[in-house]
């Protein structure tokens, strides 16, 4: 049994809706990531537990990549592969929990990641905003209930606008 997925109020490029369980954000999650390409940025917004981690699964699945996912912590920066469907991208995941300043950025080769030939998925944004890139897509996480949890994803920049209106043709026909 599947929860329909609605999209609640939105902007033109903007969208919002609810998530109504894990496995629900990991599908959100896949059909997104199947969307991505070299270059892409997504960051993602929350407090601990609103489903960050879960969400960025569900990308890494829609790239066919099948192994564990988890945020990553004293490395800080997680490297899946995607499927030779998605020409075996490089997925970089960050998570800034810990970084506490810019400084700190660079030691960890953050700087250059999106010029890289992969697609970065960063957790935290807000601990690096200055040194992250103008051009990407924003999604905000917030609990709603113990299941359900609100999804706003925001578009900044031409590319992420495309993309996010191909997501709507294909989550919500
Ligand atoms: N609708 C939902 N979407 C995502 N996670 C959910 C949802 N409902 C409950 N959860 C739970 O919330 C937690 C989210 O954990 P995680 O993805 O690691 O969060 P974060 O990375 O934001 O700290 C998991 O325990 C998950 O089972
Ligand atoms: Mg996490």
């Amino acid at each position: 049994m599947t929860e329909p997925l609605l999209p609640a109020a939105q902007t033109p490029h903007e969208l919002d809706f609810i998530s109504h369980s894990p496995a629900q954000t990991e599908r959100i999650g896949a059909r997104l990531g199947h969307l991505l390409r070299a270059g892409d940025v997504v960051l993602l917004s929350g407090p601990l537990g609103a489903g960050k981690t879960h969400l960025i699964k569900g990308i890494a699945r829609g790239l066919g990549y099948d192994g564990p996912v988890t945020s990553p912590t004293f490395v800080l920066i997680n490297e899946y592969r995607a499927d030779a469907a998605h020409g075996r991208l490089p997925i970089y995941h960050v998570d800034l929990y810990r970084v506490s300043g810019v400084t700190e950025l660079a030691t960890i080769g953050l700087d250059e990641l999106w010029l890289a030939d992969g697609v970065c998925l960063i957790e935290w944004p807000e601990r690096a905003a200055a040194a992250l890139p103008p051009d990407h897509v924003h999604i905000t996480l917030s609990y709603v209930s113990e299941t359900k949890r609100r999804l706003r994803l925001a578009p900044h920049g031409a590319r992420y606008r495309e993309l996010l209106a191909m997501f709507k043709e294909a989550t919500f026909g």
